[in-house]
């Protein structure tokens, strides 16, 4: 007689947004998966009632949480100071209180904005946090708030993230270029731009493998700068639009971004290089051809 194997149960926070969509693609591939999947109209993170009812009803495996409150520049507005501390900042907590009184993994997604990036060498997961914005202040209460809250975490830094479901700088120049004969873009921030597809894949592989519970740099392979991403981005689409390199004070906006914020990964598995990842997320988002 076959045994039938117990599926591991998977809650995804987050799960239509740019990096839930793909988590959703990886993990709904794999049969020994069974996904919860929430987004905040079906379990708000910074609700600890609603956590509290939706984790302990499905008892997971693992969660991973992949919601927050990324508008960077909002977190600078004042009506939306108390929001984003909630979302980026309790609702790890409230996450990781239940996967410890559940027995979860918790898997908390969090970014390269938690430093200041002044660190020309970039960042290693041992660096010490100094966010030089609310966004980043934000994140870096929610790694703060999980690591008091719960033992068996993965905190995962990533950066620079571009996907299928959702606005992006890929996306966004790509329309730009299109539209205007010349385009100036930022050349003195440097940073790890990361596909969502390979990095939803890089946690999989991440929960599989028997590598201690800790904090882990995620980012496709090889720094640039916005600058440069951009003739990258151009180039692969056979777009001939001219691009200019400027300084970041020629655009100012509400929230501070830190220089380099390159991550380094000196834990895991390296990830594919990101013109590598670039070319397959232009495939990925290409229209598929109607079947005659
Ligand atoms: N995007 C980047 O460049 C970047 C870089 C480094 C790290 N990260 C981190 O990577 C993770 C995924 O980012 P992403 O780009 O996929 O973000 P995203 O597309 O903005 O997705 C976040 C999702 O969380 C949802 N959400 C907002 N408030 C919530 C709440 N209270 N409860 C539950 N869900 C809520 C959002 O819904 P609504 O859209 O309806 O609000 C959205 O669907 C985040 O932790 C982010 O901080 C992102």
């Amino acid at each position: 007689m076959v045994e039938k194997k117990e599926k591991i149960k998977l809650v995804i926070t987050g799960a239509k947004g740019m990096l839930g969509y793909d988590l959703r693609r990886v993990f709904g591939a794999d049969k020994n998966y069974k996904i919860f999947a929430f987004d905040k109209d079906t379990l708000d993170v910074a609700n600890l009632q609603q956590v509290k009812q939706k984790i302990e009803d499905i008892k997971p495996d693992i969660i991973i949480n992949a919601a927050a409150f990324t508008a960077v520049d909002d977190c600078e507005k004042k009506k939306y100071h108390k929001k984003c501390l909630e979302i980026n900042g309790k609702g790890p907590g409230n996450l990781a209180k239940m996967a410890k009184k559940t027995g979860a993994v918790l898997v908390h997604v969090s970014t390269d904005y938690v430093f200041d990036g002044n660190n020309q060498k970039g960042y290693s997961e041992r660096a010490r946090l100094k966010p030089v914005s609310r966004y980043g202040k934000s994140k870096a209460k929610g790694e703060i708030e999980l690591k008091k809250n719960c033992n068996k975490f993965f905190i995962v830094r990533t950066s620079w993230l571009y996907g299928k479901n959702g606005d992006n700088f890929v996306k966004t120049i790509t329309g730009y270029a299109k539209k205007m004969p010349e385009l100036k873009v930022v050349n003195d921030q440097r940073g790890k731009p990361t596909w969502t597809y390979d990095l939803a894949l890089h946690l999989k592989k991440l929960v599989e493998s028997r590598k201690p519970f800790g904090v882990y740099h995620f980012a496709n392979e090889g720094e640039t700068t916005w600058y440069d991403f951009t003739k990258e981005i151009l180039r692969q689409q056979k777009i001939k639009t001219s691009v200019k390199p400027c300084a970041t004070e020629e655009f100012p906006r509400p929230a501070k971004r830190p220089q380099n914020s390159s991550l380094l990964n000196t834990k895991f598995t390296r990830m594919q290089h990101w013109k590598k990842a670039l070319s397959q997320y232009l495939i990925d988002v290409k229209p598929k051809k109607k079947k005659a």
